[in-house]
């Protein structure tokens, strides 16, 4: 049966057509955002500095025609201000997208949504059947380490370290272990709250160059030493009071056992785990679709599964669980485990080999 051809001047246009009209709105005031970082308008009204029009269009090199839309649109998305014809950087746009700014965000904008981003080859991806596999020194790219810096400057990482220096021991540790640290910013965070800590940041050999980047802006050179090499295979030392594992574990989720034991190794008698990851909802039931996919991008194909069950993978693993915490951040919460190694030495489980997501 063909569909009958439609009455042009009759045909109705529900109201959602302004709802679809707001989704390409998304994507054009994204554009207006990357135009504005390219042309460099953020760094031209940053510390006060506040300009006219055309001095705005003579600055970035622009047509004239487009200048007043163009302003008007960064300033309906909250990124400038203006006061009598001068415009100058907002709050927002001050702290997150000026280069001097510690909570810049520009490498993460670029990483999230630029050329390399998988949002831009989304069919593709979702058509994928398992996750991109890369060769061990292809990934992750430096760029993408101090993309990852600035994200977790975004609230995750002060509420990881708030925890771990709340630790009734974390005055008296020594050492500590960044284990696939990558910009090693928790293991900075806390050696600056605790003076006396110092230790490593281990990650692949690529890594490694970016990681040192980290310790020099943040003058720890003399107090963290950035190590390459193989989680899998190599050595990661011992006599830790502290290890630390970020968002880390989903490369390893179908043998956690055998990553908990060479951690257990490498700490001391009582020494502290911290493990900052991101899991899926009970019955992996997704609750907010955008940021679900966003994790699943960056977590391997998926969040961690059956949080209820990792304290006790946990114990069996030779750890007693002292905290649980959910630490939210502009990306959804991660969970924290704290946990602290135990004297007896446990038999290995069996690694869960299925995820709860898994089409069965
Ligand atoms: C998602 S990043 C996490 C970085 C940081 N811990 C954070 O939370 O922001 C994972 C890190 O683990 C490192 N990594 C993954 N597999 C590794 C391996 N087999 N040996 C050493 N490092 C590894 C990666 O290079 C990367 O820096």
């Amino acid at each position: 049966m063909s569909t009958p051809i439609p009455i042009l001047r009759d045909l109705c246009v529900p109201e959602t057509a302004s709802s679809l009209e707001d989704i390409l709105n998304g994507f054009r005031a994204h554009q207006v955002l990357k135009a504005a970082c390219e042309l460099g308008v953020f760094e031209l009204l940053s510390k006060g500095q506040s300009f006219e029009r055309e001095e705005i269009v003579k600055r970035v090199g622009i047509n004239g025609m487009f200048i007043r839309s163009f302003l008007l649109s960064l300033m309906e998305i909250g990124l400038i201000n203006e006061k009598d014809e001068k415009y100058s950087n907002s709050d927002m746009a001050e702290t997150f997208l000026v280069q001097s700014s510690p909570l810049y965000q520009g490498g993460w904008i670029e990483q999230d949504t630029g050329k390399d981003s998988r949002w831009n080859d989304l069919t593709e991806h979702l058509k994928k059947d398992k996750p991109e596999s890369y060769a061990f020194d292809q990934a992750p790219k430096t760029d993408f380490i101090k993309a990852l810096g600035q994200r977790s400057l975004r609230g995750e990482l002060q509420g990881v370290a708030h925890e771990v220096v709340s630790w009734d021991k974390f005055s008296e540790a020594r050492n500590v272990l960044d284990l696939g640290g990558g910009h090693g910013l928790y293991a900075i965070a806390l050696c600056q709250v605790n003076t006396d800590l110092q230790g490593v940041i281990f990650d692949k050999p690529h890594v490694i160059p970016e990681t040192n980047v980290f310790i020099e802006n943040y003058e720890m050179s003399n107090r963290l030493r950035a190590q390459g090499g193989d989680i899998d295979t190599d050595d990661i030392g011992e006599g830790y009071d502290i290890v630390l594992a970020s968002h880390v574990l989903y490369k390893f989720r179908k043998n956690m056992p055998e990553f908990f034991r060479k951690i257990r190794q490498a700490l001391k008698p009582n020494g502290l785990l911290v493990l900052n990851h991101w899991f899926c909802s009970p019955g992996c039931i997704p609750t907010d679709g955008l940021l679900e996919m966003d994790k699943a991008f960056l977590s391997f194909g998926h969040p961690l599964c059956y949080i209820e069950k990792f304290n006790g993978l946990l114990k069996d693993c030779g750890f007693r669980v002292i905290s649980t915490k959910d630490i939210p951040g502009t990306f959804g919460t991660s969970n924290l485990h704290l946990a602290l190694k135990t004297e007896a030495v446990p038999d290995f489980l069996q690694p869960e080999s299925v995820p709860c997501c898994s089409p069965r």
